[in-house]
């Protein structure tokens, strides 16, 4: 019999418990995904930071555990811009299941020149996206082991104007960064939608959603020490901004939610609440670009190509 308790409002405060689940944070060694990590684990998850910088992880999981009373937090070796290394990545995990994934790390470069990774591929088509996707494939067996996992994929306001040239995916002709950044996140959310559609056509009981955190600075994010630190002239600097935007510890509250509340559905979109900037966490009506089946279909054939993953969801 349905239940008839009313529904609570969400608390990014009080969070469900997840003891007992075992989550994965890409690039939770700072930033956004530092918050994601430090919040699952107050909500008693084992997490596990993925990190390129094995002394950042270990500064940043130690920040979480003086934080966090009794957190189960650890680190692994994780360089999305290296695909060869993902599966010595997804084997480090050492777990025999894995409840979900935040697919949070991502770089952003301001200017030229155009970089590629040593597998050629451009720097942040390669490290938000392909990186991403081979990841996912690497974890499959340790997703599909939970009763009914999670994958959450990032991604960013930036992509809302933005459009796929999926004749030049690597931006190999007239290269603007701000627009490769936008795209990547683009393919990311594309990735994450498509991802759904699979899951759900392969009778799979895992998710796929989709978040993006709104606007966030370091200006507006509490310190950390020594993970990061807002001096006072930061704080006062960053004021103006607080109107719009907001600080890195609540850019992770759509994560979060995504990972942990039981009322989200596969395929959705959340988002901050205020403009998609700020604020707390809500579903988002998804963006039309995002709805195009083909052109997500079509970005799943060529990263399979790029990155040698077997086209099949394999979960
Ligand atoms: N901040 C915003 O306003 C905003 C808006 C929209 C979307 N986003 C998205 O939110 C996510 C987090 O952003 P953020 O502001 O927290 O960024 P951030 O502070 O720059 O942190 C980025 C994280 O990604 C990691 N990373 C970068 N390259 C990596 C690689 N090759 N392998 C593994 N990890 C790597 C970084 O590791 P290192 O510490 O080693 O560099 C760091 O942990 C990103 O996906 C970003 O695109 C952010």
């Amino acid at each position: 019999m349905p239940s008839t308790a009313p529904i609570k409002p969400w608390d990014v405060h009080r969070l469900p418990l997840a003891t007992g689940t075992n989550i994965l944070v890409t690039g939770g060694n700072a930033g956004i995904g530092y918050f994601v990590a430090e919040q699952l684990a107050g909500a008693g998850a084992t997490v596990v930071l993925g990190s390129r910088d094995t002394a950042k992880a270990e500064t940043a999981a130690v920040s979480i555990r003086s934080r966090v009373p009794g957190a189960q937090v650890r680190w692994v070796r994780l360089d999305l811009a290296d695909l060869f290394s993902l599966k010595a990545s997804a084997e480090a995990l050492h777990l025999d299941r894995l409840d979900a994934v935040v697919l949070n790390a991502g770089v952003m470069l301001d200017h030229p020149p155009r970089r590629e990774t040593h597998d050629s591929h451009e720097l942040m088509f390669a490290t938000n996206h392909l990186g991403h996707f081979a990841l996912t494939r690497q974890l499959a067996p340790l997703l599909a082991a939970a009763p009914a996992a999670r994958i959450v994929t990032t991604g960013s306001f930036a992509a809302k104007s933005e459009r796929l040239d999926l004749d030049d995916l690597q931006s190999t002709r007239d290269y603007q960064p701000k627009r490769t950044y936008a795209r990547s996140k683009l393919a990311q959310m594309l990735f994450g939608l498509e991802l759904d559609r699979r899951l759900r056509a392969a009778g799979s009981t895992a998710l796929s959603v989709v978040t993006h955190p709104g606007g966030a600075l370091d200006s507006l994010t509490p310190s950390r020490p020594p993970v990061h630190v807002r001096t006072t002239g930061d704080r006062l600097r960053g004021l103006p901004a607080g109107l719009l935007v907001q600080g890195k510890e609540a850019a992770a509250w759509p994560a979060v939610r995504a990972v942990l509340d039981p009322a989200v559905a596969g395929g959705q979109l959340w988002a901050p609440r205020v403009f998609g900037l700020r604020g707390l966490p809500r579903p988002a009506p998804l963006w039309d670009h995002l709805t195009d089946t083909a052109v997500a279909a079509r970005l799943w054939d060529a990263s399979c190509e790029l990155t040698g993953v077997d086209p099949s969801v394999g979960l």
